[in-house]
């Protein structure tokens, strides 16, 4: 239970990783307030933990949303110890048939989210040192053809990551990143689940299979544990050993 007593925001905490996420914060004692548009599986989340789990709408592109959602966090949860800024959207498509409504989608959700998530936080996690963890892929740094949207927010969320190690350090604020290849359920286990395509990927994976949700959940828990009250500013992988060409 090492974060009893602690307070924590999941982004797109609803399904998928973020659920996983919120989740694992639970189990290890948190107060866990999930956002997103809209409730999802959050239902089931609130039926394990009917005291320390609450759901709070918020669009992560609108900025008066996201300050209104972390101000509901602190107040409910008395304070803010942890923000996991994990909100996003993935639109594939070639560049020339990329529509400019799916990029904007990509940019809003994925960077300007991320960005809104910590501007809006910082005055409450200042107050008494905090963490927050970012989400970016293994696509910020592999190329793959129909991704460029996609793989550029996340490469600007990992530059966006480091930067804000450096700025926020002096108040006791760790920011770090997480970087999931492909994982079991969300968007990645919709292309896991297409046999053509994982049949592709599989083989890059020295571990020869798609990670858990669990398993990338319990890398955030590190990153936002005492365990690594030295990390600032890194992205940890987590992909079970990929090989890109
Ligand atoms: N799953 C993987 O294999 C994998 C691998 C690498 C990185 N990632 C990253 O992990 C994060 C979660 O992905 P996922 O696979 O779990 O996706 P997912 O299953 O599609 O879930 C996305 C979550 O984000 C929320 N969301 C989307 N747009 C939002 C917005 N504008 N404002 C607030 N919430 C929003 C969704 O809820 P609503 O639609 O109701 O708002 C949902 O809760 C993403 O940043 C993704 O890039 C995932």
């Amino acid at each position: 239970m090492r974060f009893e007593g602690k307070a924590a925001v999941v982004t797109g905490g609803t399904r998928g990783l973020g659920f996983a996420i919120a989740k694992a914060f639970l189990a290890e004692g948190a107060s866990v307030m999930c956002s997103a548009r809209t409730a999802g599986d959050y239902q089931l989340l609130k039926e394990e933990y009917p005291d320390r789990c609450l759901f709070h709408p918020a669009d992560v592109a609108d900025p008066a949303a996201v300050e209104q959602l972390m101000a509901a966090a602190a107040e409910s949860l008395s304070g803010l110890d942890v923000v996991v800024a994990n909100a996003g959207v993935s639109r594939d498509g070639r560049i020339e048939q990329l529509a400019p409504h799916d990029w904007d989608a990509m940019v809003a959700t994925n960077l300007t989210g991320t960005f809104l998530c910590t501007r809006a936080a910082v005055p409450h996690l200042r107050e008494r040192g905090g963490v927050i963890i970012n989400m970016s892929s293994s696509m910020a740094s592999r190329i793959a053809v129909g991704a460029a949207g996609y793989s550029a927010t996340k490469a600007a969320i990992e530059m966006f990551t480091r930067t804000s190690a450096i700025e926020l350090g002096q108040y006791g604020i760790r920011v770090n990143a997480l970087s999931p290849g492909i994982l079991d359920a969300g968007m990645g286990g919709r292309l896991a689940d297409n046999d053509r395509v994982w049949a592709a990927y599989r083989k890059r994976f020295a571990l020869g299979r798609a990670g858990r949700v669990e398993e990338a959940a319990q890398a955030a828990v590190f990153l936002a544990s005492d365990d690594a009250s030295y990390v600032n500013g890194a992205i940890l992988d987590v992909n079970g050993g990929l090989m890109w060409a």
